[in-house]
């Protein structure tokens, strides 16, 4: 096996697009979600354009207690993994702010799944020494907003918990590396009011390819969604409490 990278959520277009171009630059793939038909197909189209050996499997985020044994499974059916792409995620809707029961489930996909899966991944790494684990978060944890703040909630805690990952991995040599995009042109945004540079798949799927080799820990993609978001969290509270956003 050359090189494997594990892709969690592999049926996302972004995720999609990370491992086209991570198969570009002849890594082996393993790909999980919970659709396996789909994956089978992108496994087949990703071999066929780029002649790597890809594999895949079932996984679910909220199904926490698997994730031990999935992760074994992995590692043994590719002999090793160079790295893991955390691209899963549920945006749900603003129901969730009123209704718990909508709220836990985005909760679920987007923070305690990650934490499970990523204490698993980091165990695995660590005494190896090497390696990198690459998470999807998103703009939307920077900074709590009426229109989605459960899962920008979920996202924050994503962030920090990637943060303090990075933080205790680093002297061990295994790259961490944060992953906040903003608006993306995929099913989760489809036909979303209010979107603006909205950005393609294939160019934020190359630049997270493409971080391993680079020395930034947290990428804002596009890159002038850093400054954007550097406004955003500098609006004091009592202007940003007023704001419709
Ligand atoms: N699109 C944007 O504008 C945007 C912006 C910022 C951040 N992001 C983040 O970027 C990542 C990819 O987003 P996308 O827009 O490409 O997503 P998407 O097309 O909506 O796909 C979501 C992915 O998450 C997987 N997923 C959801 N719940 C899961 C669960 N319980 N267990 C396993 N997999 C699960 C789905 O896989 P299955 O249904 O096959 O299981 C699917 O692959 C997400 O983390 C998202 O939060 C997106």
């Amino acid at each position: 096996m050359s090189e494997p990278v594990l892709i969690l959520g592999a049926t996302s277009a972004i995720a999609r697009a990370t491992a086209a171009a991570f198969a570009a630059r002849g890594h082996d793939l393993y790909l999980a979600s919970r659709d396996l038909e789909e994956l089978r197909r992108i496994a087949a189209d990703i071999h066929l354009r780029h002649g790597v050996e890809v594999r895949y499997g079932s996984f679910d985020a909220e199904a926490t207690d698997t994730h031990a044994e999935f992760l074994q499974t992995v590692i043994a059916e590719m002999k090793g993994l160079s790295g893991v792409v955390l691209a899963f995620g549920y945006l749900g809707d603003q129901i969730a702010a009123r209704d718990f029961s909508a709220g836990a489930k985005i909760i679920a996909a987007n923070f305690t799944g990650a934490a499970s899966i990523l204490s698993h991944c980091a165990n695995y790494f660590e005494p190896l020494q090497r390696g990198f684990i690459i998470g999807i978060s998103s703009v939307a944890g920077d900074r709590g907003r009426q229109s989605n703040y459960v899962y920008g909630a979920a996202k924050g805690a994503l962030s920090l918990y990637l943060q303090g990952l990075r933080n205790r991995l680093y002297s061990s040599g295994v790259r961490v590396i944060t992953v906040k995009p903003g608006f993306v042109d995929t099913a989760m945004t489809y036909g979303l009011p209010g979107l603006f540079l909205v950005a393609s798949p294939q160019v934020i799927g190359e630049r997270i390819a493409r971080a391993p080799g680079k020395s930034a820990d947290v990428l804002y993609l596009p890159w002038f969604w850093r400054y954007i978001m550097l406004i955003i969290r500098h609006i004091p509270e009592p202007i940003f409490k007023r704001l419709k956003l």
